[in-house]
């Protein structure tokens, strides 16, 4: 799937919209755990726990993961904290600046940075015992791309999982969200990280993003089995898996 950016920004080839999206979060990226934090009132700390426990990552607790579109690391962090891990986590990202603030958030013999394209990840393939990405595959240029590389530096047996906004389906609940999601949260994303679209961008490409029973679908195609999705804070967003 291609997301157009916003029209007030036109854009016209794939590369277009990878340099749209890495400048966009590059920019952002001082003020985007803040607004993480804001818009949804903290309530994506409890997400992204429910991300990382849907890995599996108990069954190989020294294994290597990967946190693909880490953004400032807060996913990667999460695992790096549970217990009884002693594993490794990647956390790839292609903006550089985004990885960069989220450094101190683990030890950095646990979380190791790395600039890297998912759609082009620098690693061999079978590598990873698990792969996470949160809020990251609806910016990738080609979705279908994304979900395939990902498969292949998965080893055979590893777990995807992938944390998505989604919009809700019970229509009371479903109209307050569209009106904050796309009235009050540009505003005040905008007021915050002072960046002119990136929370327009943001309700715009949810909008547009295939809805939970098309990505499992797309899962599927991208060759995971045992895919299923579970809802989350009354389907304003869904946690997605799906076995290599
Ligand atoms: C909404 S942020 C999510 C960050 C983090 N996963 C989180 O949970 O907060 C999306 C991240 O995906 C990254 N991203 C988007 N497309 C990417 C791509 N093709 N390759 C690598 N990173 C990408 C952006 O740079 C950004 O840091």
């Amino acid at each position: 799937m291609t997301l157009a950016p916003p029209a007030s920004e036109p854009q016209s080839s794939e590369s277009d919209q990878r340099r749209y999206v890495r400048e966009m979060f590059t920019a952002i990226a001082p003020r985007y755990d803040l607004l993480n934090r804001l818009l949804s009132l903290g309530i994506d700390r409890r997400w992204r726990r429910a991300a990382v426990d849907a890995l599996g990552w108990e069954a190989k607790p020294d294994g290597l993961y990967l946190d693909a579109c880490a953004g400032t690391l807060d996913l990667a962090a999460e695992l790096a904290r549970r217990r009884a891990f002693s594993g490794r986590v990647v956390g790839a990202d292609f903006s550089a600046r985004m990885l960069r603030l989220g450094a101190g958030k683990a030890r950095p013999e646990v979380v190791r940075p790395a600039a890297a394209d998912t759609l082009d990840l620098p690693f061999p393939g079978g590598r990873f015992d698990g792969a996470m990405v949160a809020f990251g595959v609806r910016n990738l240029a080609d979705l279908d791309a994304g979900l395939v590389e990902l498969a292949r530096v998965l080893r055979p047996g590893a777990r995807l999982v992938i944390l998505e906004f989604t919009t809700p389906a019970w229509a009371p609940f479903r109209a307050l969200y569209l009106f904050y999601f796309h009235r009050l949260l540009p505003l005040i994303g905008r007021a915050v990280s002072r960046h002119p679209t990136a929370y327009s961008y943001l309700p715009a490409s949810v909008s547009t993003f295939p809805a939970p029973d098309a990505l499992r679908e797309r899962l599927a195609r991208a060759g995971f089995h045992d895919c299923a999705y579970s809802l989350l804070t009354g389907g304003i967003a869904a946690l997605h898996w799906g076995t290599r």
